[in-house]
Parts: C-alpha cells; structure tokens; sequence
C-alpha cells in the first residue's frame, strides 16, 4: 500500500496503538552530516547508582542497562545542523529528523523525527534494520511512554538539555 507520512501520520492518531509496532520515524540517510552534541554513558548492569541521580535518569539507566551485554555504553546524540536552534529550544519543530541518539557498543540507534509538529520515534540498528521488535523497551510505545511521562524534562518530544553547550 503506498501510504504518503500525512496519511500515516492520519492512521497513527486516529487509531492509537496502530502502526506502533514498528518503527515510525526513519533511518537518518547520513548520520556522518549530523553534529554531535552530547556525550552520556549507560553505566553496566553491575554499576551501584549515587542516589542523588535523579529519578528519570534512573529509570532511563534501567531501562537500557541490558545493552551491549549489561556492559554499560556511552550514548551519544546528535542533531542535523539546521535543527540546533530547535533542539536548544525543544521545538518548535519543523518536519523531518531532529535527533539521533546512538548506543555506541550496543549497535542500537534511537531516532526522533517531527512531523506537522507530532514526534515519531524510530529504533534500528546500526546498519538500518528496524529493531524495534526485538526488546520490549526499544518497541515505539516505550518511547512515547518515556517521554510523554516526564514532562519537565522531555519537551516536544525531546529531553536533553542543550542550554549550556553553545550552537555552532
Ligand atoms: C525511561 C525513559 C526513556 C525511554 C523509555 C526512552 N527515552 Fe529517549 N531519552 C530519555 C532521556 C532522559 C533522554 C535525554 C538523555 C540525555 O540528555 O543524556 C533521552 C534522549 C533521547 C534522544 C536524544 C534526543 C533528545 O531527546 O534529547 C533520542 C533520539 C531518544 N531519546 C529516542 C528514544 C526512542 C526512539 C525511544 C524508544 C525506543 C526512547 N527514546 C525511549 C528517556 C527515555
């Protein structure tokens, strides 16, 4: 079926739970065009947590802690260059990638893409098989739950915080 993102986007918010089951955002066509603008670390399995981490980060760190074997793995995000402005400001977002988040020793990378302002999440390896099958905690409806739950933190659709990095 040739379905154009408008209707997809159409089916997804009319029918909740449809389309859900695989990846709704797409694979970047070039990450090396991205810019780096975080680095972060899922420490292992075994590692004990400060208690003053806070709660979700906590919660993101069990979520993930099974990649790369309970090993631990840095993460790192990235945003395409034209999108900084908007990833510094949590949006407004204009349609297509906005950030990709990789798991560097897991052969995981997270996608978040925007479309007529509605966020669409995406899971796939790191040759741009779609994974998001595989695990519960890489399935699409993990990710809304995520981020649509912590409020605060996760705005339009993205968490991290740019404000003290400055935009290139
Ligand atoms: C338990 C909470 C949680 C879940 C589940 C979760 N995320 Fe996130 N996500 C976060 C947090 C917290 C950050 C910010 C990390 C940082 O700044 O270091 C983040 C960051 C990201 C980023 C980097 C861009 C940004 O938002 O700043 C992407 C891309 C991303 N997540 C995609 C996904 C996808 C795709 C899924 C589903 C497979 C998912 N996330 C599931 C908590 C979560």
């Amino acid at each position: 079926m040739v379905m154009n993102r408008g209707v997809l986007l159409l089916l997804v918010l009319c029918f909740p739970g449809w389309g859900r089951a695989e990846s709704l955002a797409s694979f970047p066509a070039d990450l090396s065009q991205l810019i780096q603008v975080k680095q972060s670390v899922i420490p292992g399995k075994d590692v004990v947590l400060s208690a003053d981490v806070p709660s979700y980060l906590l919660e993101t760190i069990r979520m993930y802690n099974w990649i790369n074997e309970g090993q631990g793995t840095r993460l790192t995000i990235y945003v395409p260059k034209e999108k900084l402005e908007q990833y510094r400001n949590h949006g407004p977002y204009s349609d297509g990638l906005s950030a990709v988040a990789i798991y560097e020793e897991g052969n995981v990378v997270f996608v978040t893409e925007h479309l007529a302002g509605e966020v669409l999440y995406g899971t796939y390896n790191q040759a741009g098989q779609d994974i998001s099958d595989s695990h519960p905690s890489l399935a699409i409806d993990t990710c809304y739950a995520c981020h649509d739950g912590y409020k605060d933190i996760c705005i339009n659709g993205t968490c991290g915080q740019l404000n003290s990095l400055p935009v290139r």
